[in-house]
């Protein structure tokens, strides 16, 4: 089987490349990845000279390079996207292009290949928002009512997704999955910036009161399911994926970490809330587990657990993203202002 991955070079899409050698290893993997500040090689550097992965330095947004990074590919599961909120607020223009003009791009390179599946990777946060005061949780019939750039631009792309199976019968499935953590997460979002800052003895700047409420799923139970709906998972249709644990508030897993790093909770600094900060996302994950049979493996402790110790374990990996100029850069932009 010939996969091809976008996106494969980030956070998720380097652990789903690790979870198809080890769980399929006669697997054919192609990567594309446009290698923007969120990819990072080093993710993958095991394969490098592995004959059975190629490596392809290319634009989701570029036909050219599409149509020749497909060519002969059984699969298609897109990971490749701008991903992170606050970066969505300050430049919208890089997700609509990526994450909508690059799915349609690959939609139609997907159509022209005759794949047999092409696998959309979509969030939660198409959904909107939730009161922090209600029990309610999203349905895969729920109604889209993105809020951020970044959320918009996704359900954008999910929308795509479904056109083109009812217009063109392409062979599409779609995953809304709810926050991930574990390896290779760029040291943007929360998780990973919570957990470097302590080790490297700072603070960690928590939104408004840390009030908004997230479920945290640990990526490798993202990358099961990913994979058994490619099995299994019916085109045309959508699965939700999150884990079983109920959704916790920011300071409850923020607290989590500071115990597990035996460290005060006076390392919380809270900042001014992100404009437009969704209050709560909660996924009812019953369709894949009764359809497909999955579930997840890992509980929030050990998600949280496992995280934090991949940070502590693997300090050059995210110090060489901190201590560059990209990053010292938007970690200016993002957090002096807020002080
Ligand atoms: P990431 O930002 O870590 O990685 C994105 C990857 O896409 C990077 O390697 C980057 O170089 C590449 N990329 C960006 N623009 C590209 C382009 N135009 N062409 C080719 N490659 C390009 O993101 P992630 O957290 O791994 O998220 C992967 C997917 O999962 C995204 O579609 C995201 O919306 C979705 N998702 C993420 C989460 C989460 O918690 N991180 C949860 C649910 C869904
Ligand atoms: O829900 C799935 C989504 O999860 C994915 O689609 C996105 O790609 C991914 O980035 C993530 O979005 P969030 O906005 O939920 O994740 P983030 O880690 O940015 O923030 C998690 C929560 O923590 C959110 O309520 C904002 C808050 N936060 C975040 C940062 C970066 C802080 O309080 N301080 C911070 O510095």
């Amino acid at each position: 089987m010939k996969y091809l991955i976008t996106g494969g070079a980030g956070f998720i899409g380097s652990n789903f490349i690790h979870y198809l050698v080890e769980h399929h290893p006669d697997a054919e993997i192609v990567n594309l990845d446009k290698l923007t500040y969120a990819g990072n090689l080093e993710n993958l550097k095991a394969y490098e000279g592995d004959l059975r992965y190629t490596f392809i330095k290319g634009d989701i947004a570029e036909p050219k390079v599409v149509n020749e990074a497909m060519n002969g590919a059984d699969v298609v599961v897109n990971f490749a996207a701008e991903s992170h909120v606050d970066r969505s607020i300050h430049e919208p223009a890089a997700f609509v292009r990526t994450n909508v003009l690059g799915t349609q791009v690959l939609l139609d390179a997907a159509l022209r290949h005759k794949v047999k599946r092409y696998h959309h990777v979509s969030t939660d946060e198409v959904y909107g928002s939730i009161a922090l005061n209600s029990d309610e949780k999203w349905t895969e019939q729920s109604p889209y009512n993105p809020r951020s750039p970044y959320s918009a631009s996704k359900a954008a792309s999910d929308h795509l997704v479904r056109a083109y199976f009812h217009t063109y019968s392409l062979s599409a499935t779609i995953t809304n999955c709810a926050n991930n953590i574990g390896p290779y997460m760029y040291p943007e979002k929360l998780f990973p910036l919570a957990i470097t800052n302590l080790l490297e003895g700072k603070k960690i700047p928590v939104y408004g009161q840390g009030q908004h409420v997230r479920e945290w799923l640990y990526v490798e139970d993202h990358c099961s399911a990913i994979d058994l709906i490619l099995q299994k998972g019916k085109p045309g249709e959508t699965y939700f994926v999150s884990p079983d644990n109920e959704p916790v508030s920011n300071l409850e897993v923020i607290k989590k970490i500071l115990k597990l790093m035996n460290l005060p909770e006076d390392r919380i600094e809270f900042v001014a809330d992100r404009p437009g900060h969704d209050e709560k996302y909660a996924l009812d994950n019953n369709k894949i587990k009764r359809e497909l049979d999955w579930k997840p493996k890992y509980s929030l402790d050990e998600t949280v657990r496992l995280t934090v110790e991949w940070y502590k374990n693997n300090q050059e990996w995210w110090k060489k993203i901190k201590d560059s100029q990209e990053y010292k850069n938007y970690y200016q932009k993002q957090y002096d202002v807020l002080k």
